[in-house]
């Protein structure tokens, strides 16, 4: 609908003014990485700026969008965009923990807030959702994305989009959506961030690319490219992915965004210097260069010399003018600008308590021998541990726009919670700890808690007095925010040694001991599942921590998350997931026992510690009467797949039901079980409810040999429960 006017803006343009709507520098306001430019307002005067990225504040984005509107000689207004991942200034629990709830209304609606206060603060793009698929712990971005799933992480990735985008993108409260990192870009080799990325088509399009097309389908407004390779190419000068991919197989007609530097990075990559690696990525479907300024200082040089032509240009400027028309930029560049806004839509005691709530749904409890949780609010609680009592750490990864100092402690949490009603005793307990070098290395960004001036042995002494004293210990311990996240990644997988140190010690008291653990990625934790009585894993849960995890401790809300990444016995174990496939010399017996000559460690079952879609419940869920309406579908068929699920404890809670599917013979080997349904359904003690899912052919489908998209008629079987370990099973038949 903008294509005349974009035409007609394009028509006054001078080829400067051209490349200057692709180039998209940091505001140098919040800053990710080492390059900055100082003389942005001068460039933006001269048309040399299409968006700004990561300033924060309205009245700042006002001041800069008027230098674009005013000064500069076409007046084109800029896009500003940030990283507004999990949450604006109400922070939401860290991707991973969101996608945990299993929620797709709570998390579409976690996205629409952070649209508002986003919006309402003069960001009109968020670079989100991420939606890499990661089935390595080691890689910490592992943190941002929803697991290792490709159905459950495109119900997420929808839900995103709509959230952010909602239907009407003209409104001054959604904004445009950026899905990232396409492609591939959680599987780097041995986990390391921006390592090389190397895999068959045929996984590409089964296991890691329906998330990014499930947002493309649903509209998303742009796409970043990723910093990886693919198929020996970088992402960003791919045309195979950008535009053969993208566009022409998938139809996306909204604009494509590079990475931080990702052009600059093609050097390194080693496929050309910045001229040939700027050409390289405008020709492959790179329509706006982030930071780095290859576009906008060498395509001048590209076109006189004929390695790229006018048209290539024209094209990518078009699709960042359609895109500010899209935004409804064009009608009132200062529609994101209303200064009294950030007033009454950000930060708000209405988002916060929607954002504890959400906290609460994230949580996942590992364990609870002997229903230790929830605890009474009575008696003495000993609160120890270095993640008890800091604020800056409970925001998590990617929370630019919080303000870490506001987020809400679990002491102080647990001391609002409780009121009078008990007494909470803290001690720090330990540092957090790594040896020296390790923890220089993961400072740089300020949310570290520094090492305390006590020695070991005073801060342990201090810990075990008040855990002497006290009916029952919450040890607040795991990984700090930074651990995970971008460019951390790590090769062991346990809690860091001081910590399980302290731990032991207080489980040495005889006291009974809550492990609150803190993690933005699947732990080895294999010891302190043995020993700990009850585990309650609440990764980084936002800005109102400390009262969410108080309301799950206190049973006010009774868990119901569930794992969407598989968590190891050990490192050595990581790829895993749950939809391997079977093998040539699967194991013979359930046990686990080792079998020579078949697929299995010597050293370790094959089994993780706890499955994909694992996590329990202060109530009992029973499952029973799986049943299909029939036993076999034509190719336009669909199916019935029925359960009853029984609340057979003491507690009201939810229970997310999954469903399986199995295709036992293909013309390419399947997975041993992959995810096509799940509901989250709530149940009052004593409760049953029937709950029935539809598959459908469509649900049957995968890419074969060809790289087309079918159904093969044979066996199927459906698989329903509480986890992905669920075996409760029925079979049928897809008929030709
Ligand atoms: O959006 C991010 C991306 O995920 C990693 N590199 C920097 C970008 C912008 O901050």
């Amino acid at each position: 609908p903008f294509e005349a006017k974009v035409d007609s803006i394009l028509n006054l343009m001078t080829l400067e003014e051209k490349l200057g709507q692709l180039n998209l520098p940091s505001s140098g306001d919040i800053t990710t990485g080492a390059s900055q430019s100082s003389d942005i307002a001068k460039k933006i005067e001269e048309g040399k700026v299409g968006g700004l990225f990561n300033i924060k504040s309205v009245a700042k984005i006002r001041e800069v969008q008027k230098i674009a509107v005013e000064k500069s000689r076409l007046g084109i207004p800029l896009i500003f965009g940030m990283d507004v991942i999990h949450g604006y200034e109400t922070t939401f629990p860290i991707p991973l923990g969101l996608s945990a709830s299993w929620d797709m209304e709570m998390i579409k609606k976690t996205a629409q807030m952070a649209a508002k206060e986003a919006t309402a603060d003069g960001i009109n793009w968020t670079f989100s959702p991420m939606v890499d698929i990661s089935r390595d712990p080691r890689w910490g971005r592992v943190s941002e994305g929803s697991g290792e799933d490709v159905y459950l992480g495109s119900e997420i990735a929808k839900a995103m989009v709509n959230g952010y985008q909602g239907d009407d993108l003209t409104l001054n409260n959604t904004m445009l959506a950026c899905v990232k990192h396409f492609a591939l870009y959680g599987a780097p080799e041995a986990g390391r961030d921006y390592n090389t990325v190397d895999m068959s088509r045929i996984r590409m399009y089964n296991e890691y690319l329906p998330p990014y097309k499930a947002a493309i389908d649903e509209g998303v407004g742009s796409v970043m490219a990723s910093f990886n390779e693919i198929d020996g190419i970088p992402a960003t000068g791919n045309k195979w992915l950008l535009t053969d991919l993208l566009r022409d197989d998938w139809g996306f007609n909204g604009f494509v965004v590079t990475d931080y530097t990702g052009i600059n990075e093609m050097i390194a990559h080693g496929v050309g210097d910045l001229q040939q690696s700027s050409a390289l990525a405008l020709k492959a479907g790179i329509d706006m260069d982030m930071v780095g300024e290859g576009l906008l200082t060498t395509l001048k040089k590209s076109l006189d010399e004929g390695k790229v032509d006018m048209n290539d240009i024209d094209t990518a400027v078009k699709r960042i003018l359609t895109a500010k028309y899209q935004i409804g930029l064009f009608d009132d560049p200062y529609k994101y600008c209303d200064l009294e806004r950030p007033k009454t839509d950000v930060f708000t005691a209405e988002n916060r308590a929607f954002a504890r709530q959400v906290s609460a749904e994230s949580m996942v409890l590992l364990k609870n021998e002997n229903n230790l949780l929830p605890l009474k609010k009575s008696g003495t609680i000993a609160l120890i541990g270095p993640l008890a009592n800091t604020a800056v750490n409970m925001a998590g990864t990617w929370s630019v726009a919080t303000k870490q100092e506001k987020s809400n402690p679990l002491l102080e949490g647990l001391k609002s919670v409780v009121g009078d009603q008990a007494n909470i005793l803290y001690a720090k307990g330990s540092n957090v700890d790594y040896d020296i070098d390790f923890e220089k290395r993961i400072t740089m960004f300020g949310k570290d808690i520094p090492r305390d001036d006590r020695t070991d042995k005073q801060l342990l002494d201090e810990a075990l007095a008040i855990a002497k004293k006290s009916d029952v210990i919450l040890a607040a311990i795991g990984e700090t925010a930074e651990l995970s996240g971008e460019s951390s990644s790590v090769t062991n997988l346990q809690i860091p040694q001081a910590q399980k140190d302290l731990l032991n010690a207080l489980l040495k008291t005889g006291k009974p001991v809550v492990l609150v653990l803190f993690t933005g990625r699947p732990l080895a934790i294999v010891e302190e599942n043995e020993n700990v009585p009850a585990i309650l894993n609440v990764w980084f849960p936002g800005s109102e921590a400390g009262l969410a995890i108080s309301d799950v401790l206190f049973g006010d809300v009774n868990p119901s998350g569930k794992l969407t990444a598989t968590w190891p016995m050990n490192v050595g174990q990581v790829p895993i997931f749950y939809n391997h496939k079977n093998t040539g010399r699967p194991l013979g017996n359930k046990e686990g026992k080792f079998e020579k000559f078949k697929s299995n460690y010597l050293d370790v079952r094959n089994e993780p510690l706890y499955p994909f879609g694992y996590g329990l419940s202060y109530t009992n869920f029973e499952y029973s009467n799986l049943k299909l309406d029939k036993s076999s579908i034509t190719a336009d068929g669909e199916i019935t797949v029925s359960v009853d699920v029984t609340n057979s404890g003491d507690y009201d809670g939810k229970e997310v039901v999954q469903l399986y599917i199995r295709d036992v013979m293909g013309s390419v080997t399947r997975p041993v079980k992959e995810l096509k349904g799940f509901q989250k359904v709530m149940l009052n003690k004593g409760e049953t409810k029937n709950i029935s899912f539809t598959v459908s052919v469509e649900d049957l489908k995968f890419y074969n040999s060809n790289l087309d998209f079918v159904a093969e008629p044979g066996e199927f079987h459906v698989f329903v429960g509480t986890d992905s370990s669920t075996e409760m099973m029925k079979t049928f038949e897809l008929t030709k």
